[in-house]
């Protein structure tokens, strides 16, 4: 096979990669990781580098272009520049104490992982990072991933991406900030079960098929002489526990925030991914969890213009007058929408009936448009402007009938299971990707969950991040998350026949 040979500055790290290897995975594995809010779609600008030209593709001599990592691939040698060198060391974030001893906290996420440092000594964590997984070149989906570990070496190459790619972050974190990395004392994993699987190496077939087994539900670690990651050999290290091949770490987390809230009667709650993972706690106190698959509609990843809560994402849309107003992060031009933002403006297209009940964009909604938006068709394909270059599509609104359709029907899947009336829910907890933004109203408008006529709804952001920081610092937390697990009552979808009746009834928006 042919190798090319990319070169990256400022540093001068030097790596031979598969002939067509994307640009954004070489540079990962060399410690540089541009941006990538839209998920490699081209659109948001953000993972641009600057590519040196041989002297016969310059227009006079050499000369310097720039690319998007996302969509350029490697077919010849290239030397690359970025931001900055990913052995550099910068001035330190002030928000960092360097002379603290901190905890790592990692949640790993189908779609993205995200890493938070937790300060042991004033018990506050800083989220530090968040870039997407670099598995996704294995596939965007769990089953695909696991279908590639079915490949030992491949299973060794995907635990060793995560965990690469979170030493180089966390290293370059500390570095940044003047923290040594013997300050790290532990770290802590959260995330789906295949993901925890995937990084302690371990064989994950049993999670791909039907009973979907999970020979280990306390997962080990390594052997001491071949610790996770070896930067940090010293730390020490902590998997949480999961529930079942669907309902991970995440959930517990989640679960074991939840209880040490106080909150253990009359209580849903559900974590927005790729999956939606939920809980009920009955009257009684018990605890019952399934999860739905939802597709990363709300990551902003199967719509065609999203992206990341990041620069020149449209995060809320809120009708004004006759019109609207969009908030777009950064307060620049548009490039995209994210979760929130989708939630938001499709809420908003349902109400003025520019998207009807059904889920269609309807071409006689014109009258009834907010000014400024506009039905128009674009490659067979009808979609609402939203803004210049931003738009939600027929295919969009589809994707994001399927997540709410899912979650509709898981949740009152498990109000059938425990006996629960809606009306006895007193607390509603929303976490996950849509974190702490999403407007709440909008949410509950477009029907992602049963109707709960008297609950106090909140959005808790990222829970697994939050309990696995909650984690480094707070021994009886760490033990009461086994506890937790092991109150689970585990309801799994594919035992219900009736969940696909139950899920096409539960696509339409009212
Ligand atoms: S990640 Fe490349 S353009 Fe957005």
């Amino acid at each position: 096979m042919t190798h090319r040979t990319l070169t990256v500055l400022p540093g001068g790290r030097t790596g031979a990669f598969p002939d067509g290897t994307l640009l954004i995975d070489a540079l990962a594995d060399l410690g540089a990781f541009p941006p990538t809010p839209c998920g490699g779609k081209g659109i948001c600008g953000k993972c641009a580098v600057r590519v040196d030209m041989p002297a016969a593709e310059g227009p006079a001599g050499r000369s310097i272009e720039t690319a998007l990592a996302c969509r350029t691939h490697l077919t010849r040698d290239l030397v690359v520049h970025v931001d900055r060198d990913p052995t550099a060391r910068i001035r330190p974030p002030a928000r960092l104490d360097p002379r603290a001893r901190y905890g790592v906290a990692v949640d790993i996420g189908t779609t993205a992982i995200k890493i938070a440092l937790a300060d042991l000594d004033a018990e506050r964590a800083v989220e530090t990072d968040s870039f997407l997984n670099p598995q996704r070149r294995f596939g965007d989906d769990v089953i695909a991933r696991i279908t590639a570990a079915a490949d030992e070496s491949v299973r060794r190459r995907l635990a060793g991406l995560v965990r690469d790619a979170v030493a180089t972050s966390v290293a370059r974190t500390l570095a940044d900030a003047g923290i040594a990395p013997d300050a790290v004392r532990t770290i802590a994993f959260s995330g789906n079960t295949v993901m925890l699987y995937l990084l302690a190496g371990l064989p994950v077939e049993t999670l791909g098929a039907y009973p979907y087994r999970t020979p280990w539900r306390d997962i080990p670690l390594p052997p001491e002489e071949t610790p996770l990651i070896p930067a940090f050999a010293h730390a020490t290290s902590f998997f949480f526990p999961i529930a079942s091949a669907f309902l991970g770490g995440d959930l517990v987390g989640g679960l074991a925030l939840t209880l040490a809230d106080g909150i253990d009667r009359n209580a849903f709650f559900i974590d927005l991914g790729t999956n939606g993972e939920m809980f009920l706690i009955d009257a009684n106190g018990a605890v019952t969890a399934t999860s739905c698959a939802m597709g990363p509609a709300l990551e902003g990843m199967n719509i065609s213009c999203g992206m990341t809560a990041d620069e020149g994402a449209v995060v809320h849309c809120e009708p004004r007058g006759d019109g609207f107003d969009l908030e777009v992060l950064g307060g620049g031009p548009a490039r995209g929408i994210s979760g929130t933002g989708l939630v938001d403006c499709a809420a908003l297209l349902v109400r003025t009936g520019a998207i009807t009940n059904a889920g269609r964009i309807d071409p006689e909604a014109p009258r009834t448009l907010p000014a400024g938006l506009r039905i128009e068709e674009r490659d067979g394909m009808r979609r609402v402007r939203i803004a210049e270059g931003v738009a939600i599509t027929q295919r969009d609104v589809r994707n994001l009938q399927l997540a709410k359709g899912a979650s509709l029907a898981a949740a009152r899947i498990l109000l059938d299971e425990t006996g629960t009336d809606p009306a006895d829910i007193t607390t509603v907890i929303v976490a996950g990707t849509l974190g702490t933004r999403v407007n709440m109203d909008a949410f509950r408008r477009l029907g992602f969950l049963p109707d709960y006529p008297v609950a106090a709804y909140c959005a808790s952001g990222n829970t697994s991040l939050a309990a696995a920081a909650r984690a480094c610092r707070d021994a009886a937390f760490r033990d009461s998350l086994r506890a937790a697990r092991d109150r689970i009552r585990v309801v799994e979808l594919s035992d219900r026949p009736d969940f696909n009746d139950r899920f096409l009834a539960s696509l339409n928006f009212a």
